[in-house]
């Protein structure tokens, strides 16, 4: 199961104590170590984390500039405890315009923490599911059959095996904001008004139970198996679909 997790709502519980942005930051960071944990416990065995957009670089620069300090001691705190608890770590998004800092401490902690089996955290920074599809377009073979393009653009946009299952925004907006757009076309998303410092374990297990809860018809009709052939006869149709 693959859920990604918009953390919106930083700034405003820090607004909300009279505290400086920066600290809703700092507490959103303590937050994402007490979900990811109580994810690899779960049945989740992906979870992408939207860390900062490439929209974000319009913010302040010194909150920008605080952001990527929180995101690099964060991973370079936490990757020891990742290695112990099975994470694999990846990372989704640029990496040219991430300082050479932050950026070795990306390859440093996807170097070791490969074998990890347990759960993949993929954390997406200076991300944009537009820019991932158009560079993915321009990247297929111009003669690419309709589905082998589909397949090529799915894969490079990280489709393959990574379709999102759930989506979870915090923070009471609801909206995707350019965030996995291709592999969440049949996801299904839960809004909760919940500040992104407040989200646990606890807020986690209710958006889990609310996914069980729904039923998912993949543009089928409530009963219809979801067999291996089925799914591929729907990607099938659903190349056609795009491509026309
Ligand atoms: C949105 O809140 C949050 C972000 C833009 C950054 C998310 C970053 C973290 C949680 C910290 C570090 C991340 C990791 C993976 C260690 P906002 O600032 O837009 O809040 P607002 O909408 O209330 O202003």
């Amino acid at each position: 199961m693959h859920v990604a997790i918009i953390m919106d709502g930083n700034g405003r519980w820090a607004e909300q104590r009279g505290l400086p942005r920066t600290e809703g930051h700092r507490a959103g960071a303590r937050a994402v170590r007490r979900v990811v944990e109580a994810a690899a416990r779960s049945s989740i065995e992906r979870l992408t984390l939207y860390a900062f957009s490439c929209d974000n670089w319009e913010r302040p620069a010194d909150e920008v500039d605080n952001l990527m300090l929180l995101l690099r001691r964060h991973l370079i705190g936490q990757v020891a405890r990742c290695v112990n608890n099975g994470v694999r770590v990846v990372f989704i998004g640029r990496r040219d315009r991430l300082s050479p800092d932050l950026v070795r401490a990306i390859e440093h902690a996807e170097r070791l923490t490969a074998a990890g089996t347990r759960m993949t955290l993929q954390v997406a920074v200076d991300y944009s599911a537009r820019a991932a599809i158009i560079g993915a377009a321009q990247a297929a073979p111009a003669d690419a059959s309709r589905a082998e393009f589909s397949r090529l653009v799915g894969e490079a946009c990280h489709a393959a095996p990574g379709d999102v299952d759930l989506l979870i925004r915090t923070g009471g907006e609801r909206r995707l904001s350019d965030f996995l757009l291709w592999e969440s076309a049949y996801a299904e998303l839960v809004f909760v008004d919940t500040y992104w410092p407040d989200f646990d374990e606890h807020g986690l297990a209710a958006a889990l139970a609310e996914f069980r809860a729904r039923e998912r018809r993949f543009g089928g009709l409530p009963a219809e198996p979801r067999t291996a052939g089925a799914q591929a006869a729907r990607d099938d149709r659903a190349s056609d679909c795009r491509a026309d």
